[in-house]
């Protein structure tokens, strides 16, 4: 039996979850104006990486009293950088409902040794948000990438809080309403919802964890590439764009496309409804079809930008080497790259929904996903 393709292509095929896809209007061309072998010190690399972070500033609508800095190692840089400075002043609760979640615990436990409370939840659903103590620092993922679990909202987090919330926001910024009044360090990285390049990532600082940063000094040494303070007083510099190491000036030109692009599409509310109205197709197609399912179970933690999904189909064997083949299908067909689900995840897949990908190849993707999904279960059957 021969199951008819679907007439229509994606245009970019790209649905990774990080490099994600670049901005539609990117071209290598069009980073011709980078600071290449200048000085990242000399007024022309300064000032782009400043327009980083005022660009930044301005599309997120961070307050202008919180503090932007670009630092090294990409997000997982900035996420230690919060986690090695400012840890260990108080108790900690750590959030975790999928792997990078379950990364930073391992950090806080394993490498610092704090004896922190630990919250976790199995992939597809999320942590007892209301029984947060935030007496406690706080520490937890916006937006799970590798179970497409997201918190709904920031309501949960108690505005007179005397803890820190340290938040690891990689693949919500740009894509979600972030409420800067409840988010004391929020860290990102250009890779993920921009389409920007990695190596760098981001660090906001609230007042009140620049207040931690200088009136506590952890009990362990921190490496050079950490530090944010020195002789107790905040290195303003870091968030003007001296930057602790020499940074990439290509990268920072490629962010600033990616900025100038954003700006062109509305800003975040643009970012984020063209995030909401990818994901849209995807939640509509599974609604359609029994045999695919989102693996966030509350539709209020659905993530609108790493969109999760396993199959449901009781005729499927082996649902992990399922999910590969499906997967393996369809990228040789070159409609869909890089949307196996995440190692540590279970078996499924995972289509990138950030803003720039375009609405019309999610949906030009899905009826290729309907077909491989037959193409599968007739082969199971064929080899049965
Ligand atoms: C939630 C989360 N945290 C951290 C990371 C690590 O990011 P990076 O490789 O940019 O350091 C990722 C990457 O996918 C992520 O999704």
């Amino acid at each position: 039996m021969t199951i008819d393709q679907p007439a229509t292509r994606p245009v970019n095929p790209r649905f990774s979850s990080g490099p994600c896809a670049k901005p539609p209007v990117f071209d290598v061309s069009k980073l011709a104006g980078a600071a290449l072998g200048r000085s990242h010190r000399a007024a022309i690399g300064k000032d782009k990486l400043k327009a980083a972070i005022e660009g930044t500033r301005e599309i997120l609508g961070i307050p202008a009293d919180y503090r932007i800095g670009i630092v090294p190692a990409s997000d997982t840089g900035a996420v230690e950088m919060a986690l090695w400075s400012l840890l260990g002043a108080r108790k900690v609760e750590m959030l975790a409902w999928e792997s990078f979640g379950a990364g930073w615990v391992t950090d806080v436990v394993k490498q610092l040794k704090l004896d922190a409370e630990v919250k976790t939840a199995d992939y597809g659903r999320i942590v007892d948000l209301a029984s947060v103590d935030f007496d406690n620092d706080v520490v937890f993922t916006w937006n799970g990438t590798t179970s497409g679990v997201r918190v709904p909202n920031g309501d949960w987090i108690a505005a007179d809080r005397q803890g820190l919330t340290i938040c690891d926001a990689t693949s919500a910024a740009f894509a979600m309403d972030l409420p800067w009044d409840k988010l004391d360090v929020t860290t990102f990285s250009w890779q993920k919802v921009l389409g920007g390049e990695a190596a760098h990532g981001m660090i906001v600082l609230s007042p009140r964890a620049v207040e931690r940063l200088e009136s506590y000094t952890p009990a362990w040494p921190l490496p050079k590439i950490f530090r944010m303070t020195k002789g107790g007083k905040l290195i303003e510099g870091i968030f003007k764009g001296e930057t602790i190491n020499t940074p990439s000036m290509l990268a920072v030109e490629d962010y600033l496309l990616a900025l100038d692009w954003a700006r062109s599409v509305g800003g975040l509310k643009g970012l984020i409804a063209r995030a909401d109205a990818n994901a849209q197709a995807i939640f509509d197609f599974c609604e359609a079809h029994d045999w695919i399912a989102n693996l966030a179970e509350d539709a209020a933690t659905r993530s609108n930008t790493s969109v999760c999904l396993k199959f449901t189909d009781a005729r499927i064997q082996d649902g992990a080497a399922f999910a590969k083949a499906v997967a393996k299908r369809l990228e040789a067909e070159g409609v869909a790259l890089d949307i196996g689900a995440y190692r540590d995840a279970p078996a499924g897949l995972r289509i990138w929904c950030g803003g720039t990908v375009e609405t019309s190849d999610v949906a030009a993707v899905l009826p290729w996903l309907a077909w491989a999904f037959e193409v599968e279960i007739a082969a199971q059957a064929q080899a049965a």
